[in-house]
């Protein structure tokens, strides 16, 4: 071993690998533009708001109103979120981005709708069928936290698919109301509900079916069972995932500053979450240095890494070099989520 060094590139390499199978076109939904408001909040509850849109209410009409919200909803303010061009299968086919209006960021919610990726793959995998319902959901009940089966959204009729996930789909009720921590005295009707800020709140769509060790779609089994349940940590996805601050609910609103959740779901799309998942350690053995173990340890998700969809992986790429840049030994390894319920399925 004296002349020869070793190259670990497993770190970048697991940036790049991810980078690489996630990398998506992009553009975003709302309009680019939040409008002032103009008529004055009393004015506007003297008429009740509802939303007789639904959850196909764009969001740029919450954003009148809650304006910081919808600044981190569709532009993604504050975070690094980043959608590279998108190649399905080959290079030849092209590449995949958003048509239309493009920001350069935005939150996978706010353009879950007419993001192509998912588009091109329902056309190629499924026949065009609307299987992807929890990209543009019907409104729901938050399922309990203990629910053994996850099932799945109602999908809203085809032609009011592209406004994807909206405010209203996360905040509109059933029954029409408007869901919140607070249950605030709103220009709309608003009802207190304390799940919103748990795991529940995401349950619906980011898991689907019974547990299954190492399936896909699994991210919030994997953090009820394997973290929540097992005493691991207390954190809920919003701690992560949606980190809060002081301010308004609402700029123009009567109410006072009060803990806010930014609305920025930062995930596969940002290299500052994916880098804070993993570390790495290298030990090589004393007896014989040639023989090195790999540890890569979670530091940083309460589910597993990488969690969702099985069209995501992590890469492990180790190479060894000698002094003269000759390659002596490569080795490849790929984590990713199973497709169906076993291994080689
Ligand atoms: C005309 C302005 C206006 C519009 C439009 C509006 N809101 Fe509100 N909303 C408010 C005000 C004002 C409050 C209360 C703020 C406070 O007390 O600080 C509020 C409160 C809320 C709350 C907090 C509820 C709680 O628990 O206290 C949520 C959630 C909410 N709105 C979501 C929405 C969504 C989703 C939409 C669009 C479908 C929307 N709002 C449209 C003005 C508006
Ligand atoms: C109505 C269904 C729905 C709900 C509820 C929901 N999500 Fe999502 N979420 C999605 C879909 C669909 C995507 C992917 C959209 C895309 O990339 O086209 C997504 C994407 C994300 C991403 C980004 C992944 C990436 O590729 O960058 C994060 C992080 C996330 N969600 C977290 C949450 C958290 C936390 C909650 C609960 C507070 C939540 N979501 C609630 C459907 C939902
Ligand atoms: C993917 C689901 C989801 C979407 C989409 C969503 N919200 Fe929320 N919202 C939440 C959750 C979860 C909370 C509670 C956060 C917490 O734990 O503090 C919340 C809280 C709020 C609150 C109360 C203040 C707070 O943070 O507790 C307001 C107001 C609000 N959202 C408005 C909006 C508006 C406006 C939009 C669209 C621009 C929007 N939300 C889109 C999930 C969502
Ligand atoms: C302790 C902090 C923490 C908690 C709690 C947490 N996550 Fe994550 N999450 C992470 C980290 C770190 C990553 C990056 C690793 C990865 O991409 O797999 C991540 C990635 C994700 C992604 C990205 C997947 C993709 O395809 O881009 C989604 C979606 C997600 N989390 C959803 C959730 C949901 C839903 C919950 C609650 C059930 C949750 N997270 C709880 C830290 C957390
Ligand atoms: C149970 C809810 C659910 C269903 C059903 C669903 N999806 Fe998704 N999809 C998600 C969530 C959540 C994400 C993002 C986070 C993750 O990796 O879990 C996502 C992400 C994606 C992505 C990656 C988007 C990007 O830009 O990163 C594609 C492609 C996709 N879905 C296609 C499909 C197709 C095709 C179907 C039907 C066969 C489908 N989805 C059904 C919830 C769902």
């Amino acid at each position: 071993m004296k002349n020869t060094r070793i190259f670990l590139i497993g770190v970048c390499a697991v940036v790049a690998g991810v980078a690489l199978v996630h990398a998506a076109g992009w553009a975003v939904a709302q309009s680019a533009e939040i409008k002032k408001r103009t008529t004055p909040m009393k004015q506007a509850s003297a008429k009740e708001l509802d939303f007789p849109k639904g959850t196909a209410t764009p969001s740029v009409e919450c954003g009148e109103c809650h304006q910081a919200i919808y600044r981190e909803y569709a532009f993604g303010f504050g975070t690094d979120l980043t959608y590279k061009h998108m190649a399905p299968k080959s290079a030849q086919e092209g590449l995949l981005s958003l048509k239309g209006r493009v920001s350069s960021m935005g939150t996978a919610h706010s353009i879950s709708g007419i993001d192509p990726w998912p588009i091109h793959a329902r056309g190629d995998e499924m026949g065009g069928k609307s299987c992807n319902v929890c990209h543009y959901p019907e409104p729901f009940e938050i399922p309990d936290l203990d629910k053994p089966e996850i099932e799945r959204p109602k999908a809203r009729p085809q032609g009011q698919e592209t406004e994807g996930i909206t405010c209203a789909s996360c905040h509109l009720t059933p029954d029409g109301k408007i869901r919140g921590p607070y249950g605030a005295e709103a220009p709309h009707k608003t009802v207190k509900e304390p799940k919103i800020k748990t795991s529940a709140m995401c349950a619906h769509c980011h898991s689907a079916g019974k547990r299954v060790v190492g399936k896909q779609t699994q991210t919030f089994l994997e953090w009820r069972d394997d973290f929540f349940k097992t005493g691991l940590g207390s954190q809920q996805c919003q701690d992560c995932h949606m980190t809060r601050t002081l301010r308004k609910l609402a700029e123009a609103g009567d109410g006072s500053a009060r803990p806010v959740a930014r609305h920025s779901w930062t995930g596969g799309h940002s290299t500052q979450r994916i880098s804070s998942a993993l570390s790495m350690v290298m030990v090589a053995d004393e007896q014989n240095a040639a023989n090195l173990k790999f540890y890569v340890i979670n530091i940083g998700a309460a589910h597993s890494v990488p969690t969702g969809s099985s069209r995501r992986a992590v890469f492990l790429s180790a190479e060894i070099v000698d002094a003269g840049g000759r390659t002596l030994a490569t080795h490849e390894w790929m984590f990713a989520p199973w497709f169906g319920d076993r291994p080689n399925y």
